[in-house]
């Protein structure tokens, strides 16, 4: 955390929640968490729970994010969802190249980039997922590999839009595992990120784009994580799917 950063914590639901469920859930949030103003607060439910959502945090300090798009705005790609469709949801931001797409869906850094520069396109807020696998965190491969998928994922923007974009350090063995990455770790990796930015575009840009961790994070964790210089939020799975892990993260992180 550094004051001149925001931080921003997202729930990415992954493929979970019913529209029914989802409402539940994002009522007890509203409850929890109305007076927050220290975080950006965001929720990512599945495509199909976006209608419910935007309407009940029209009125809150919740914002709401998607969990993909496609890189094209309209046309003939059945099953994709284009940006302008988001937008008419109030979706604000958008994650991108979740290392579960990465892994299943076979998304390449140069798709990511597409797809980041259509959600500039479209004045939504893209969160660029990056990290390494355990075996190529045990090869030493770790800068060797966030390297790579950074000058690839975010190629083809400006300075200007890539200090409106927000990148998340989730480390593929913390995903879902229960194996944070201890807060030094994290710190190294985030200050590597941020190093490579600057590398990419000018250390103007790199010291205002917001670094997320993901991986593991719990409301035990989060203290901890959030207090390290260049940790500036959290994408967080399993722990957002219930009101009090969620809101506990949130308010551990103040
Ligand atoms: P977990 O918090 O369940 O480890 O998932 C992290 C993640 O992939 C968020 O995008």
């Amino acid at each position: 955390m550094d004051k001149n950063r925001k931080l921003i914590i997202a729930g990415n639901w992954k493929q979970n929640k019913t529209a029914a469920e989802a409402h539940d859930l994002v009522v007890g949030l509203k409850r929890e968490l109305g007076t927050v103003k220290e975080v950006d607060i965001v929720v990512c439910p599945p495509f199909t729970a976006l209608n419910e959502v935007s309407k009940l945090v029209l009125d809150s300090n919740i914002w709401l994010g998607a969990q993909n798009m496609s890189e094209h705005n309209t046309g003939a790609y059945t099953g994709e969802i284009g940006a302008g469709m988001l937008k008419e949801f109030s979706v604000r931001y958008v994650i991108l190249g979740h290392s579960e797409r990465r892994e299943y869906q076979k998304e390449s850094d140069a798709l990511v980039s597409a797809k980041l520069q259509a959600a500039h396109g479209a004045s939504l807020k893209p969160i660029v997922c990056v990290g390494e696998t355990l075996t190529e965190r045990e090869a030493n491969q770790t800068e060797e590999v966030l390297a790579r998928q950074l000058k690839g994922s975010l190629a083809g923007i400006t300075g200007e839009l890539m200090e409106e974009t927000i990148v998340a350090y989730e480390p593929v063995w913390a995903i879902g595992t229960g194996k944070v990455a201890t807060p030094d770790q994290a710190q190294a990796v985030h200050a590597f990120i941020r190093s490579k930015i600057s590398e990419l575009f000018n250390p103007s840009v790199a010291k205002h784009v917001r670094i997320q961790y993901g991986g593991s994070v719990k409301p035990g964790n989060t203290r901890e994580l959030m207090s390290q210089p260049d940790v500036d939020g959290a994408l967080v799975g399993g722990a957002a799917l219930e009101v009090r892990s969620f809101s506990d993260i949130i308010k551990n992180s103040i």
